[in-house]
């Protein structure tokens, strides 16, 4: 691993160590990449499978609308060991959760949950993310500084996904632990369960990732069974009463349902948020102009996903014999599509490396595209939305108040920490 201050070269990048992330280093590892080797063949290592890097949009765009050569259900990580007895226990989610299914089932189940995010569903919900915000930002109002992911960021997704699964306040902070322990299962900060002289290993991710799985699905278990003698307004209650086929859910689909949600409505989001705030920060210019005009609120939005692209790979696996870019791919073969790539084309997005707050149009595609683009989108938008909205009314002059703590991970490109300063409020 090289050091901010070097130049990569294509022998240098591993885009399987999260240090490259860590370092904020993975764009300009991107560019090369896009430049040299947009299609890189990453051989397997005892905890990922062989893949191959998609760089490019056109090539995202490519496999994401075609399912039907392009496996969801084999696997959406290239995260799983080759020894399948040491396999991480997401990975037995494989084929069980919305987004590692395929066609036919894939949309029957979507659907199942579908009008709890349509756009008029999302909607309703502004009022409450509002008041959310601006409690969060009370708390912080007269103190003039603040960690910016644990005051506010984390907090306005994970209470809206909490609520829509009707886990009570008292748990969201036992929520935000857990999936931290998942989706930042490679960061030694998250490593809690293993011994501090072993953190930083792949063996101490695997352990990690694990054990929130487990408590994960032992809460949502206990969950399941109140909701089964008592049902309540959420969607474990909704699960609980649906059908596929003629056939009930069995607790264990309901369970990765759960699994699924918490996890995509919790991180990403509160990603987007602080990358995004880092973001204006670091483009005063940008930042200006958002605040003499907040009306261009929601293509500023449309740029922070573009620039942050929070969710950095999903992958597919090859079903029969086909080819990308003269590539030949064959059966079994695993894809990586990394976002933060595709997101900063410059066969795509003019000037791809400028952080613009107008820019149109703005096809980026951190929320994926075809059957699986998100089913949260409409939720992470509006909560950015007001978030920002909110935050600049009351803290115009907020700036940083230090460097980010940037997440060990491939999977998120994440901020642990942001420290922030702004004029307290009287
Ligand atoms: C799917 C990104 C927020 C729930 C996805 C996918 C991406 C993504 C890239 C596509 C996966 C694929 O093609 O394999 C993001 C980003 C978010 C965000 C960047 C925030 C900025 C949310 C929220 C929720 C959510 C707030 C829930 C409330 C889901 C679900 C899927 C999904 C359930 C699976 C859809 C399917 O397979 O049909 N998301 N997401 N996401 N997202 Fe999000």
């Amino acid at each position: 691993m090289t050091t901010e201050a070097q130049t990569l070269t294509l022998a240098d990048i591993d885009l399987n160590d999260g240090l490259l992330f860590e370092q904020g280093l993975s764009h300009q590892a991107f560019k090369l990449l896009r430049k040299e080797d947009p299609i890189s063949w990453t051989p397997p290592t005892q905890d990922v499978k062989g893949h191959w890097n998609l760089v490019k949009y056109e090539d995202v765009l490519f496999v994401s609308r075609h399912p039907e050569i392009f496996s969801s259900e084999k696997g959406i990580t290239e995260y799983e060991p080759i020894d399948e007895s040491e396999a991480l226990l997401a990975a037995q989610g494989n084929g069980k959760m919305i987004i590692t299914m395929d066609p036919p089932r894939h949309v029957k189940m979507r659907r199942l949950v579908n009008k709890g995010f349509t756009p008029r569903a999302v909607a309703l919900w502004e009022p409450k993310i509002r008041e959310t915000t601006n409690i969060l930002l009370d708390r912080i109002a007269k103190k003039g500084e603040s960690d910016f992911v644990l005051d506010v960021a984390c907090n306005i997704p994970l209470a809206v996904i909490c609520q829509m699964l009707g886990v009570p306040e008292k748990d969201w902070e036992l929520m935000f632990a857990l999936t931290n322990k998942v989706l930042g299962s490679g960061d030694p900060e998250y490593q809690t369960d293993v011994p501090e002289d072993q953190r930083g290993t792949p063996e101490a991710a695997r352990i990690t990732g694990n054990m929130g799985t487990m408590q994960m699905f032992g809460y949502f278990a206990q969950a399941l069974m109140q909701r089964k003698t008592a049902r309540t307004e959420d969607i474990i209650s909704l699960l609980i009463d649906s059908e596929v086929d003629g056939e009930k859910l069995t607790d264990e689909d309901i369970l990765w349902f759960c699994f699924l949600l918490i996890l995509a409505g919790n991180e990403t989001t509160r990603n987007a948020m602080s990358g995004g705030l880092l973001a204006l920060c670091e483009h005063p210019d940008q930042k200006k102009k958002l605040l003499n005009d907040m009306s261009l609120i929601d293509s500023a939005v449309e740029e922070i996903l573009r620039w942050v692209s929070p969710v950095t790979h999903m992958a597919r696996v090859a079903k029969e014999d086909t080819a990308i870019r003269h590539q030949p791919i064959k059966a079994g073969e695993r894809v990586v599509m990394w976002y933060p790539s595709v997101n900063r084309d410059e066969d795509v997005f003019p000037n791809a490396d400028v952080f613009d707050i107008t820019r149109t149009p703005n096809d980026h595609l951190a929320f994926g595209i075809g059957e699986h683009f998100c089913l949260g989108a409409g939720f992470a938008r509006l909560e950015l939305k007001v978030l920002f909205q909110e935050l600049f009314r009351r803290f115009p002059d907020i700036d940083l108040a230090g460097p980010p703590q940037r997440l060990r991970s491939t999977f998120i490109g994440g901020i642990k920490h942001l420290p922030v300063k702004f004029t307290p409020e009287k």
